[in-house]
């Protein structure tokens, strides 16, 4: 992924669609002509710039948008599948890396990819044999995972062409967004309801990552978003990230059965590999566990309550070598740790090894339109659902 080149502001973009490069700029930025006579700015404040990112299939156009602060911290979101394609931050020595998995083209994402920084809808995670009922009705879900429907279905969000269009800019430049709009279709998947979905990316000038969800639906259905970023603090293809050091505020996870659904049972962490109530490298124990007939960590852990989960990290991950560190900050009840035991190293997956990155998907519970017990994630015509999940990056 190459770095974000000099921002050169040529215009203010409010327009959905608006295809041409452009850019908004906070108002501090100091303005002078440029040999054309549009205005050029040297940028100050959180900005955003967009630029074409090739056609799917179908040519239909996609655009990047590169969200950048004074910080170094450059976040790039392409609006096929809503999608983080990198995030560039400097580690201790202000050397800046790349800290997620990606493509560096369109055409790995089109493909079968691994979800690789999308958005995950219109059902994160899976549900069993893909069946529930609903207000007493029986609806089936496309089946894509063993025997089970997972992240949607066959075609989820992340495949999808969202409409985006840059944020109203921060007079201040403390912040720069995207928002990203994508309907989903009543039967869309065997899903219920047309629901609309907005998602907004706020990059601040305090490192911080921010993604605001909401979606409603015309009709009782069911909802569960996520976001499907792969971390390497490190830097991607920098190898496995065993001895990066994770903290999960969870004292305890959901057991699942040999493919991966909840068994019900909300049980203890203390004591076993799955504890990562105290900082401890992601490599420790992770040959203990069974992710799936894989070794490694594909699990749901139960995030302890907290009075404000915006301000009480749910998880929190360190690389020693570089100093880079995660927090991630969520009202979402669940966070799946996913050690990325599938990965293959093929061209399919980035060339990207098993373990070469972990995934903290907030979300809510696996299978939980089947388990009552679990928080609802029904989602009612008159009740938007919202989500808020704050990702702030720092070193030491
Ligand atoms: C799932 C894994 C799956 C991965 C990529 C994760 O959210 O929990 O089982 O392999 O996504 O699809």
């Amino acid at each position: 992924m190459r770095a974000v080149r000099p921002f050169v502001f040529i215009c203010v973009a409010a327009c959905l669609g608006c295809e041409q490069e452009s850019v908004t700029a906070p108002k501090s930025s100091t303005a002078k002509k440029t040999a054309k006579g549009a205005d050029a700015s040297e940028a100050t404040g959180v900005r955003i710039q967009s630029e074409p990112f090739g056609e799917t299939k179908e040519g239909l156009p996609i655009t990047r948008y590169l969200l950048a602060n004074d910080r170094g911290m450059t976040v790039s979101i392409i609006n096929y599948g809503a999608t983080v394609t990198s995030i560039e931050l400097p580690d201790r020595e202000k050397k800046v890396a790349n800290v997620v998995l990606g493509f560096p083209t369109l055409d790995g994402y089109l493909g079968k990819d691994p979800y690789f920084g999308c958005i995950v809808g219109r059902y994160a995670n899976r549900i069993a044999k893909g069946k529930f009922t609903l207000n007493g009705k029986s609806y089936t879900l496309a089946i894509n995972d063993g025997p089970n429907h997972m992240h949607g279905g066959l075609k989820s969000f992340s495949d999808a062409v969202w409409s985006a269009r840059p944020t109203e800019p921060d007079p201040e430049g403390k912040t720069a967004g995207v928002e990203l709009m994508y309907e989903s279709r009543d039967g869309e998947e065997g899903y219920p309801g047309t629901v609309k979905t907005t998602v907004v990316y706020t990059l601040s000038d305090a490192n911080e990552l921010r993604i605001d969800y909401r979606a409603v639906s015309d009709k009782p259905t069911i909802i569960n978003l996520t976001s499907h970023i792969y971390w390497n603090l490190k830097g991607a293809g920098t190898g496995p990230v065993f001895n990066e050091v994770l903290m999960l505020n969870a004292d305890k996870f959901l057991p699942v059965d040999g493919t991966l659904i909840p068994t019900g049972e909300l049980k203890p962490v203390k004591g076993t590999p799955m504890d990562f109530t105290s900082p401890k490298p992601i490599g420790a124990r992770l040959n203990e566990v069974d992710g799936g007939g894989v070794k490694g960590y594909d699990h749901c852990y139960v995030l302890n309550p907290r009075t404000d989960p915006l301000k009480q990290a749910a998880a929190r991950a360190e690389d020693p070598e570089s100093g880079r560190i995660l927090e991630i900050f969520t009202t979402e009840p669940g966070i799946q740790l996913y050690s990325g035991n599938q990965l293959t190293g093929k061209p399919e997956d980035g060339g990207f090894k098993p373990y070469s990155a972990f995934c903290l998907e907030c979300q809510h519970f696996p299978d939980s339109p089947n388990r009552p017990e679990f928080p609802s994630t029904v989602l009612e015509p008159n009740k938007p659902y919202t989500q808020t999940t704050i990702h702030h990056f720092s070193v030491k």
